[in-house]
């Protein structure tokens, strides 16, 4: 079970980046903590990829100069993040144990010399990883330096799952004690279809390449399976920590933006760990950044249940592995670290400290970038130090958010199966664009998994929840009756967790709620589009593409019709008055500027007022702590931008007492400390 942290790792925010020295002779250690100092670096992780290092070969260990690097930065009162090696085990392992080496749905078998090639159903690498983690803790588990374990390295990237032997036999394993016998087994994967029905479990395998589309609840299955085969991982590594170094928090990175990782459901996951940490890479080609930045950031806080969270990663500048690596530009550094600081994370650390000059990461920003401590980059990493330094005070305060967005991995993993009405609808993109629609509302949201407590919020959002059980629709409908807001987008609510359609027509778990069948989806053709007429009349100007459907109404009325396309005339966006609430639905995939046009009626129905009194990609956040309410002023603008304060407070990182109307620079962030 993960421990509660009684304390956050290091007083105040941490600031830092991974660290690895092992790259350089340690000579240059010593100019490292110098800098570290300079910069206001709090807490390092170090060790992730050290496990050639640490036992270059089977059973000997080499600690000596991971003593003296623990040391070194205590001395110099820099805390340690230490990482468990198990992202890459040496080369000996796996010319012992060829078969961790994970092998793709095609049935090739990776190889050694990247990073992240296992097999994690193999029981040599478990015991290897919880071997190497072991060690570790009866080393460190005490040392002063320590204040959190870092387990492996994202979880889920490069290699999500592995299709060998070794794992088909631990998916049985993971089957039987799902289904228990086989005949629930061909119900819920509704074997009849085709043929496919299993007389034995042995004759069950992964869902390999098939000749056409495999079996749906195998696959869902599958991606289930292998989310719990890594957490089985973790776990196992996470419980060695508790048990030989008591007391210290336990984390692993996550990446919960969507575009960065799909394979991990971080619901389960956020339980498991003491402390959520996440990862963070801008696309840096997009054209909001930050939008993307403040959604995952939200995702991170969400699976942490609100408690604090910790941004254990992002980059000074340009990362390497895009296609087209574009350059942070100034100021964006700082920007970036404290958006996610605005959103409840407790710190910003970056990848990496100190530029690596070989391998495969050369051309990766980091702190001390090859240009050294004359550049801009540095610069801007010191003054970024001495603001989380002002900032440290908002260390425990929780963010306040205004709506809950229902999201789902496990949804978007059945989603994402083959043979759907379309190729053009994606759950993740649904999610990006009522996240950019409600973000472009000022909203600050919270994402809820179904089924979780929604009264504390006026406003709730669905972007695509395909499958969802029955008991959430009925959870739905009881938060409307009881005067909640609910905006549901189209191929919601369609399928249990099974993959099976609901009895009856759709959308099975939400007719009720919403008050309306759909009789026929009615998908468009590739960049067709139909406008809508709102059904008051008067020019809406609103259209959508991808999808329609016949939608009737058996309780809703019609807002806006179609006025063109395969559902001319039909109802195209409808709102269900039911008990004190309302339900509204999409049926048509609208861009986020559209899409606001019906926030705005629902906001309305929730008693939310218009912010419009901000500008566009200007943020305003909220912390509350105990004693004081931060507000948080994230200008990503190119002007200056003025922020109205509700009560006179303290700006923290100038120092001045703000009133009125807070003037935030260009490009810059104000946070001010209110008395509550
Ligand atoms: C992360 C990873 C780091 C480094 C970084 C580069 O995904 O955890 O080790 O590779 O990407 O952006």
């Amino acid at each position: 079970m993960p421990v509660t942290p009684t304390r956050f790792p290091v007083p105040g925010l941490a600031y830092g980046g991974d660290y690895n020295p092992e790259q350089w002779p340690e000579e240059v250690w010593a100019e490292d903590v110098a800098l570290m100092r300079e910069a206001g670096v709090t807490m390092v992780s170090v060790g992730i990829f050290s496990w050639a290092l640490l036992e270059p070969a089977p059973g000997v260990h080499d600690f000596g100069w991971l003593d003296r690097l623990l040391d070194l930065l205590h001395q110099h009162g820099v805390a340690v993040d230490l990482g468990t090696p198990t992202v890459v085990p040496p080369a000996w392992f796996y010319q012992r144990h060829p078969e961790a080496l994970p092998v793709t749905r095609d049935g090739q078998r990776l190889a050694f010399g990247g990073r992240g090639a296992i097999c994690h159903s193999s029981p040599a690498y478990r015991e290897a990883a919880t071997g190497i983690a072991a060690r570790l803790a009866e080393r460190y588990g005490r040392h002063p330096a320590l204040a959190l374990w870092h387990v492996h390295n994202e979880y889920g990237a490069p290699v999500s799952a592995c299709y060998c032997e070794v794992s088909a036999a631990d998916f049985r394993r993971w089957l039987r004690e799902r289904y228990r016998t086989l005949d629930a087994l061909n119900e819920a994967w509704g074997t009849a279809f085709w043929g496919q029905r299993y007389g034995e479990w042995e004759q069950i395998q992964p869902p390999r390449r098939t000749p056409t589309t495999g079996n749906p609840g195998q696959a869902l299955d599958y991606a289930r399976f292998s989310s719990d085969a890594m957490l089985g991982n973790f776990t196992a590594e996470r419980d060695v920590l508790h048990r030989l170094s008591p007391g210290v928090p336990v984390t692993t990175n996550f990446m919960t933006a969507l575009s960065q990782c799909q394979s991990v459901d971080y619901w389960a996951w956020g339980r498991e760990v003491d402390l959520v940490s996440n990862d963070h890479y801008l696309v840096a080609e997009a054209e909001r950044t930050h939008v993307n930045l403040a959604m995952s950031a939200d995702l991170s806080r969400s699976v942490a249940g609100g408690a604090p969270w910790l941004l254990l990663e992002h980059s000074t500048g340009a990362v390497n592995w895009q296609p087209r690596n574009l350059a942070k530009r100034p100021g964006e550094l700082g920007r970036n670290s404290l958006a996610h600081v605005a959103r409840g994370s407790e710190g910003a650390m970056f990848f990496q400290w100190r530029a690596s000059r070989f391998g495969a990461e050369k051309f990766h920003s980091s702190m001390l970038p090859h240009a050294g401590t004359d550049s801009r980059i540095w610069r801007e990493v010191v003054q970024l130090g001495a603001d989380l330094g002002r900032l440290a005070e908002v260390n425990g305060s929780r963010v306040r958010a205004d709506a809950a967005v229902l999201w789902d991995w496990q949804s978007w993993w059945a989603q994402d199966l083959e043979w759907r009405p379309t190729e053009d609808h994606r759950a993740d993109e649904r999610a990006d664009a009522f996240y950019e629609a409600l973000y472009d509302r000022h909203l600050t949201v919270d994402f809820a998994r179904p089924g979780a407590p929604l009264d504390a919020y006026p406003l709730v959002v669905v972007p695509a929840l395909y499958l969802a059980e029955a008991e959430t629709g009925e959870h739905l409908r009881r938060y409307v009756e009881q005067g909640g807001v609910l905006v549901v987008s189209y191929f919601s609510g369609i399928v249990d967790g099974t993959d099976t359609v609901h009895p009856g027509p759709h959308p099975g778990a939400l007719r009720d709620v919403l008050g309306l069948t759909v009789e026929e989806f009615l998908p468009l053709r590739a960049g067709q589009r139909v406008a809508l007429t709102a059904a008051t009349g008067g020019a809406a100007g609103v259209s959508g593409d991808v999808w329609s459907e016949a939608v009737v109404p058996r309780g809703a009325e019609t807002v806006w019709h179609y006025a063109e396309g395969p559902a001319a005339g039909g109802p195209a966006i409808t709102r269900h008055r039911l008990g004190a609430g309302s339900a509204w639905y999409v049926s048509t995939r609208l861009a986020p500027a559209d899409l606001d046009q019906v926030l705005a009626r629902a906001c309305r129905d929730a008693g939310i007022r218009d912010r419009d009194q901000l500008p566009r990609d200007v943020e305003v956040v909220h912390r509350e702590g105990e004693r004081d309410s931060y507000l948080f002023a994230v200008n990503h603008t190119a002007a200056e931008a003025r922020v109205p304060l509700e009560r006179p407070g303290t700006e923290l990182l100038t120092g001045e007492p703000a009133a009125g109307q807070l003037r935030v620079p260009a490009g810059g962030v104000r946070v001010v400390r209110l008395p509550r």
